[in-house]
C-alpha cells in the first residue's frame, strides 16, 4: 500500500472539503463565521477523515457577491479575522497533516478594488487597459449583446469617462483583461503571496471565463431557451468564455505552482466533458483538477449515470487525474436534489469512484437546502431574478453543529437563518449513531483511505440499467471491491456478467447488509447501496 501510494500526490489521495467561511463556525459572535472558527473545527474534520480543506473567499471585499468581488487580493476580511489568523489556520491545518486550498478569484475584482479605481477614473489611466473597456456603439448602445450571469447586460455604461466597462457577473465585479500582460503578472505574483506562505493549491474561479474574443462578437441565440432559465442562457456563451488563449494563461499559472513543491490548482469550468478535458493542458501541464460537475447536474438514473462516468473515464487524457462532485456553494444541495434516502447512495458513489472527491460542508450530515423567506434573500443571483427561483442562499446555511440555540454555529443571531431541523439533524447528534450520515461519511472516507483499490485502483463498469449501476474498483496486488449502488426506491436484482463473483459486503447504505455474501445475482431493496471485498 505504502509503494502504490508514494507514486500518488496527496491531491489524488485526499479527500476535499469545501468551507464556506461565512457558515462555518462564528468565534466572535458577530452572526458570521470566521477564521478562528474554522480552526475550532479542524478536529471534527480531522476526526471526519478529510486531509485537504478548500475555503472560499476570505479576502476583503465589498461582499456584492459575498466575497467573490475582491477589493485585495492579499489581505484578509476583518469580517473573517487577520493575516495572523490566517497564519495560525495555516499552521493548525498543516500541523494536522492536512492541506489547504485557497480560492483564487483571477477572472475579475471588486468595483472598489484600487486598480479598477483607478482603471476608471480616466480613459489615459495607466490602468485603464487592465479591464475591459469599450466604446458604444453608434447608437449608445452597449458594444455587444453578451449578458451578465447574474441577470442583464454584461456592460455597464460609466458616465465619467464615457466607455462601457464588461462584467460576466455583477456590475460591481469588473472583468480583468487578461490579454495585458501587466494583469498576468500581477495575479501571478498574487499566487506566489501565498505560496510562499505555504499555501498548497487554489480552487481558481471561473477558470474558463477568463479570456474573451479579441474581435468581441455577439453570442449566438441559443434555440432550447425557456422562460425558466437564468437570462443568461438566452446566448450561447462562444465567444465570452473558453477561448483558445485561456490555455496560455493556465500555463502561466502552472508554471507558477511548479515552482514550489507539490502545489495544486483546481480549475472551476462548467463546461461539456470534452471542453473540460482540454482544462488538463498539453502535457498535463494545465490545471490539477478541472472541476468535474457531471453528478450536479445530471438527472438521478443508474444509465444515465453509468454512462457518464464511462464518457469521463475514456475522455481523461493519459495523465488526467479524475474528480468528482456532489454539491458546492452555487448549486442545490445533493440532499434536496435526490432526497434523503438517496443522498446515502450519493455519499456511497462520491466516495468509492476514481479520481479525487470534494465534500461540500454539511452533507456530511445530510444538510439539506433551507427555505429562505423572500425578504431574506441576500445572494445576488437571486435578488437580480427574483421570479425564477435561483437565490443561493438555501444551501449556503450555517452549518448545524448541536441542538444548542444557533446550533452551536454562533451565539448571535445568524446571518443566514438556520434549517428548522437543526436540533434533530447535527454533528453531535449523529456523531455516535450508527445509522446517520455522518457515520456512513466517516465510514466511507475510512475505507477509501484504508483501501488502495478504493483510494487509486482502477474503475471497471460491471452493470448498469434504469435502477442500478455496478462497477469494481482495483489495484494491482490488491483486493478488489465491488460497488452496487440502487439509485431506485424499489428492490432491484443484478447478476454482474463478469460474475459469478464472490465477496463479503464491507459497508452498506443500511449498515444491516455488513458482514454478509453476495450470491449469483444480488438483491438490494430500494435505496441500498453495498460495498464488497471480492475473494475470487
Ligand atoms: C463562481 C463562484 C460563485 C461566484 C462567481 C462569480 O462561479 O463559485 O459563487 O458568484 O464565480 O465570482
Amino acid at each position: 500500500m505504502e509503494e502504490q501510494q508514494q507514486q500518488h500526490l496527496w491531491w489524488q489521495t485526499d479527500v476535499i472539503y469545501q468551507i464556506y467561511p461565512r457558515s462555518y463556525q462564528d468565534s466572535n459572535g458577530d452572526g458570521i463565521g470566521d477564521l478562528q472558527g474554522v480552526i475550532q473545527r479542524l478536529d471534527h474534520l480531522k476526526w471526519l477523515g478529510i486531509n485537504a480543506v478548500w475555503l472560499s473567499p476570505i479576502y476583503p471585499s465589498p461582499m456584492a457577491d459575498f466575497g467573490y468581488d475582491i477589493a485585495d487580493y492579499t489581505g484578509i476580511h476583518p469580517l473573517f479575522g487577520s493575516l495572523d489568523d490566517f497564519d495560525q489556520l495555516l499552521n493548525e491545518i498543516h500541523s494536522r497533516g492536512m492541506k489547504l486550498i485557497l480560492d483564487l478569484v483571477p477572472n475579475h475584482t471588486s468595483d472598489q478594488h484600487p486598480w479598477f479605481l483607478e482603471s476608471r477614473s480616466s480613459r489615459d489611466n495607466p490602468k485603464r487597459d487592465w479591464y475591459i473597456w469599450k466604446d458604444p456603439l453608434p447608437d449608445g448602445l452597449p458594444p455587444n449583446n453578451w449578458l451578465s450571469v447574474f441577470g442583464g447586460s454584461g456592460w455597464e455604461w460609466d458616465d465619467q469617462t464615457q466607455q462601457y466597462y464588461y462584467h460576466a457577473f455583477l456590475r460591481e465585479q469588473p472583468d480583468l483583461n487578461w490579454r495585458n500582460p501587466e494583469v498576468q503578472q500581477a495575479m501571478l505574483d498574487v499566487m506566489r503571496f501565498w505560496l510562499d506562505k505555504g499555501v498548497d493549491g487554489f480552487r481558481v474561479d471561473v477558470m474558463w471565463h477568463m479570456i474573451k474574443d479579441s474581435q468581441f462578437r455577439d453570442n449566438p441565440v441559443n434555440p432550447d431557451y425557456q422562460s425558466h432559465m437564468a437570462t443568461y442562457e438566452q446566448l450561447y456563451p462562444v465567444y465570452s468564455t473558453d477561448q483558445a488563449e485561456v490555455h496560455d494563461i493556465v500555463r502561466q499559472m502552472r508554471d507558477v505552482l511548479d515552482q514550489y513543491d507539490e502545489r495544486m490548482m483546481i480549475g472551476e469550468i462548467y463546461l461539456p466533458i470534452q471542453k473540460l478535458m482540454m482544462y488538463y493542458g498539453i502535457d498535463g501541464k494545465g490545471a490539477h483538477l478541472p472541476f468535474n460537475f457531471q453528478l450536479l447536474s445530471l438527472s438521478w438514473d443508474a444509465q444515465l449515470i453509468a454512462g457518464a462516468i464511462d464518457q469521463y473515464e475514456a475522455a481523461l487524457p493519459p495523465t488526467g487525474w479524475p474528480n468528482w462532485v456532489l454539491g458546492n456553494h452555487d448549486q442545490p444541495r445533493i440532499t434536496s436534489r435526490v432526497g434523503v434516502q438517496q443522498a446515502r447512495v450519493a455519499a456511497m458513489l462520491l466516495l468509492t469512484l476514481r479520481g479525487t472527491p470534494t465534500i461540500y460542508y454539511g452533507d456530511e450530515i445530510g444538510m439539506r437546502d433551507v427555505p429562505i423567506p423572500f425578504e431574506e434573500v441576500q445572494d445576488p443571483q437571486g435578488l437580480n431574478m427574483p421570479d425564477k427561483n435561483l437565490s443561493r442562499d438555501p444551501s449556503r446555511t450555517p452549518m448545524q453543529w448541536d441542538n444548542s440555540e444557533h446550533a452551536g454555529f454562533t451565539t448571535a443571531k445568524p446571518w443566514l437563518r438556520l434549517a428548522r431541523n437543526f436540533a434533530r439533524e447535527n454533528v453531535l447528534a449523529q456523531k455516535n449513531d450508527p445509522f446517520s450520515m455522518l457515520t456512513l461519511y466517516r465510514r466511507l472516507i475510512e475505507l477509501r483511505q484504508q483501501e488502495p483499490s478504493l483510494m487509486i485502483g482502477n474503475y471497471v463498469p460491471v452493470h448498469s440499467d434504469n435502477q442500478v449501476m455496478a462497477f469494481i474498483r482495483q489495484a494491482e496486488g490488491h483486493p478488489g471491491f465491488l460497488i452496487v449502488l440502487n439509485l431506485s426506491h424499489r428492490p432491484c436484482y443484478v447478476k454482474p456478467k463478469h460474475g459469478p463473483l464472490k465477496g463479503t459486503i464491507v459497508l452498506a447504505t443500511y449498515p444491516e447488509l455488513e458482514g454478509g455474501t453476495i450470491e449469483e445475482t444480488i438483491s438490494l431493496a430500494g435505496d441500498e447501496g453495498i460495498i464488497v471485498r471480492l475473494s475470487s
